[in-house]
């Protein structure tokens, strides 16, 4: 079997998650590994990653890979990503694409000038719920689609790490990227509020309104407001609202609950997740699909980075409308796929 290596900037704990799926894929091997702090290197030697380095530059000297996984800090994306198509490969960056959507356009034109694919980390475009979302709306089964609900919870202990970015880019930016996707539209104009309970700049609630260029609505909820000791690890919703129809699915009743002595414990079995041996989730699917295009030297065009772009610019019009408590309007067409691969 022809075997793809891969390489992974950034080890910290979805780095690790990352290597797990890889390592259930049969035609890929993880070659070589990166982090800038010594105790996430003696971790990747533990579990037996042939190369561990301290920078990109050394692993992207290993010419034999042809994919690399960036999976560092939120702010950190763009050298890397510049870097490795520059040394020839093709790359999987996570959510959020970039903190800022010149940098994410930068991404692009440097895939486009290095002729390889930079793919983003929308593994929710690979999640089967969303997709079928998708799949009934594009089949006409909602009739004319009109607006979009999305809920996202997450657990509060995590907001102590992840307050280090914006809501918006480490938490929303999933469901943006599904609106767009769904609405098929730009969005036109952005109204956005906040909540901050524990102080700081960033917000541990927030709302949004979209309103699209195809005239569709919706409303976006993020927050990282569930209590540890609720048990519950993702607690989210979705429903589009069509003239012939409603789709809607909640994630925290698809889940597995145990009820047992200390309480409840949820398990997610839709992203990641270790059973027995075997990897199961969306993690596991998109990393599947992303090394078989780089395999087969095919262009990943279940997910666009155009549109991730356009995810970028209306995260950043939302800073600016939960700051100032007005409407922001966006701009034209600038960013997007003149070949209609993104959102039309
Ligand atoms: N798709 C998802 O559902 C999902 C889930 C979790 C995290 N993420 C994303 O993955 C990224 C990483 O998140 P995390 O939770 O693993 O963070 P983390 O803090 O656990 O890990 C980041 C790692 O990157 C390393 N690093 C940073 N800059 C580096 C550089 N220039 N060179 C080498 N190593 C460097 C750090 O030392 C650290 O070990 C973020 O963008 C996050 O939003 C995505």
């Amino acid at each position: 079997m022809k075997k793809l290596k891969v390489g992974i900037i950034g080890f910290g704990s979805w780095g690790e998650c990352h290597l797990e799926a890889y390592r259930a894929l049969p035609f890929i091997e993880v070659a070589a590994v990166c982090d800038a702090q010594p105790a996430r290197r003696a971790r990747a030697r533990e579990l037996g990653v042939p190369v561990v380095c301290e920078t990109a530059e050394e692993l992207l000297r290993e010419a034999d890979i042809g994919l690399v996984s960036v999976i560092t800090f939120e702010k950190a994306h763009l050298q890397p990503v510049l870097a490795a198509l520059e040394a020839g490969k093709h790359v999987l960056v996570e959510k959020p694409v970039a903190t800022d959507a010149a940098e994410a356009a930068q991404m692009l034109a440097a895939a486009k000038r290095h002729g390889r694919f930079v793919a983003p980390g929308h593994l929710l475009r690979f999640e089967p719920k969303y997709a079928e979302v998708r799949r009934l709306i594009a089949e006409g089964a909602l009739g004319r689609p009109a607006s979009i609900y999305m809920k996202r919870s997450r657990n509060h202990s995590l907001f102590g790490t992840y307050r280090r970015t914006h809501t918006v880019y480490e938490l929303m930016i999933h469901d943006l990227d599904q609106a767009i996707w769904y609405a098929g539209s730009r969005v036109k104009r952005v109204t956005a509020e906040g909540c901050t309970l524990s102080g700081g700049d960033v917000p541990e609630i927030l709302w949004v309104q979209l309103r699209f260029e195809n005239g569709m609505l919706a409303v976006l909820h993020s927050n990282w407001m569930t209590h540890d000791a609720a048990g519950v690890v993702i607690n989210d919703y979705t429903e589009v609202v069509g003239s012939e129809g409603t789709v809607q699915f909640d994630t925290d009743l698809a889940g597995v609950h145990l009820l047992g002595i200390r309480g409840r414990a949820s398990t997610d079995l839709s992203v990641h997740h270790r059973q027995g041996g075997r990897i199961v989730g969306a993690l596991k699917e998109q990393l599947a699909y992303i090394g078989e295009c780089a395999l087969n030297g095919t262009s990943p065009d279940v997910v666009s980075f155009e549109d991730a772009i356009h995810g970028i610019e209306v995260a950043d019009a939302i800073v600016r409308s939960a700051r100032s408590g007005e409407p922001v309007e966006l701009g034209g067409q600038a960013a997007l796929d003149p070949n209609g691969q993104g959102a039309r």
